[in-house]
């Protein structure tokens, strides 16, 4: 599908694991900013309180945040970073969120409403959602056509993914039938560890086409990177982490096309 021709909306993909340190925000930012290379125009959402995307990008104290724009006080303005690469930061107020949205109506549809006319400007909008599975990740998954779930090759890493599917799952039946699973891919991979190969081919039997060739490697560019406030092709072009990120982009494309 072309996202590009004239009418069509914007995909909206949730990056999603409730384990945390994962690499959730580190594959936000860098997938966003592989599409942005492949030609793409592109929306990074920070949708966790810790605030950490909206950190490493090196923005504080912004004019528009994402808690402001649910609270219903600000219409989105997402912020340019580089050509066709924008951002709606959060603010650490975006705790809050959780109990003062729990009480209104619709209260699972408050970010999906918000963002409906930032569709027609975008061709991706990505959120990176905290490592919860809460009232704001309910949200997230309302608003977004997949889920894309980073994990690490852990025994632990697998449990928790079934209790995440489960939700995926509530919320296509209840909330969002468009809802798909685009894809699991790993993080931190480091071939080395037999533990890490093992959990790879346990994950790659249970989960089958939806398990990505590319595998992100462990690679210290991509911790660094965000203490320069970039992402990984202007940081460090010639990293492993910037090669991993750019094969993960192709293969998201790729599968895309064939979709
Ligand atoms: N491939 C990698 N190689 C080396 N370090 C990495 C890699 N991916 C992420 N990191 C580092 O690991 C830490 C956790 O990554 P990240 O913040 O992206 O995870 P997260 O899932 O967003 O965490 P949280 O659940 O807290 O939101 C960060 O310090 C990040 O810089
Ligand atoms: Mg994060």
């Amino acid at each position: 599908m072309n996202n590009n021709n004239l009418g069509n909306m914007g995909k909206v993909i949730a990056i999603s694991n409730h384990k945390g340190g994962v690499g959730k925000t580190t594959s936000a930012i860098n997938f966003g900013a592989g599409l942005v290379k492949a030609g793409k125009k592109v929306l990074l959402i920070d949708f966790d309180p810790q605030t950490n995307l909206t950190q490493s990008l090196d923005i504080s104290d912004p004019e528009n945040d994402i808690y402001s724009v649910l609270k219903g006080e600000q219409k989105p303005e997402p912020i340019k970073l580089l050509k066709n690469f924008f951002v709606i930061p959060a603010v650490s107020a975006l705790s809050a969120a959780e109990i003062e949205l729990a009480a209104e109506a619709g209260r699972e549809y408050i970010l999906s409403e918000a963002i409906a006319d930032l569709k027609a400007t975008f061709d991706y909008i990505i959120i990176d959602c905290p490592p919860s599975l809460g009232l704001l990740t309910i949200n997230a998954f309302t608003a977004s056509d997949e889920v894309l779930i980073p994990m690490q090759a852990e025994y632990l890493a697998l449990q928790g993914i079934g209790k995440m599917l489960g939700l995926v799952d509530k919320i296509k039946k209840r909330l969002n039938p468009n809802l798909q699973i685009s894809g699991i891919f790993i993080t931190q991979f480091d071939s080395r560890k037999v533990l890490n190969r093992y959990v790879f081919e346990t994950i790659d039997s249970h989960f089958g086409d939806k398990v990505y060739e590319t595998k992100i490697r462990n690679n210290i560019a991509l911790a660094e990177a965000p203490n320069a406030g970039q992402d990984i092709f202007r940081y460090q072009s010639t990293s492993n982490g910037a090669f991993d990120y750019l094969q993960l982009t192709k293969e998201y494309l790729r599968r895309e096309a064939k979709s």
